[in-house]
């Protein structure tokens, strides 16, 4: 049986993990109307994940003898100035999620909660390579600076990382 305060912390992660999806496919959705068709794929890709990140939660919580709540969201942002901003708001909203999810480590070793430890381990390692690729896509941003025909090669380059992010996943 899960702690009520363990419950509590899931239950608020699920509506930290539906945030992301939808803030993602938000992202994805302004990408299509910019003719950024690399980034929209990447990012429609990122939102079905935060379903399944969200989903895997409902489903521990329920496992465990708890009640997993399906909550509220706020509107996330629909328009952006820039690719790199949206990126930028990509990576603030996993390092939040990392520090959320560490956090709920560290409740659950104080506790010796082997199960939500081990449940959360997943999560750990998930947020390791989100936060390197976002990183990843910044720096090529970076690099291609703002010249139109740079910022199209980065857009394919970015919608190809998606693709096989895919394929290894597949495997
Ligand atoms: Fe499920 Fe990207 O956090």
């Amino acid at each position: 049986m899960i702690s009520k305060k363990m419950e509590d912390a899931l239950n608020k992660q699920i509506g930290m993990e539906a945030f992301a999806s939808s803030a993602y496919l938000a992202m994805a959705s302004w990408c299509d109307t910019e003719g950024y068709k690399g980034c929209a794929s990447f990012m429609y890709a990122q939102a079905e994940e935060e379903r399944v990140h969200m989903l895997k939660i409902v489903a521990y919580v329920n496992e465990v003898g708890g009640h997993a709540l399906v909550s509220t969201i706020k509107e996330p942002q629909n328009s952006f100035k820039s690719l790199k901003e949206m990126f930028e708001e990509t990576l603030g909203h996993e390092q939040a999620v990392t520090k959320s999810i560490n956090k709920m480590v560290d409740m659950a070793l104080t506790a010796k909660d082997f199960a939500s430890n081990n449940f959360l381990q997943w999560f750990v390692a998930e947020q390791v390579e989100e936060e390197s690729q976002v990183n990843g896509i910044l720096d090529l941003l970076r690099l291609a600076g703002k010249d139109g025909r740079s910022m199209l090669l980065a857009d394919r380059e970015i919608g190809r990382m998606r693709s096989q992010a895919a394929a290894g996943e597949a495997k």
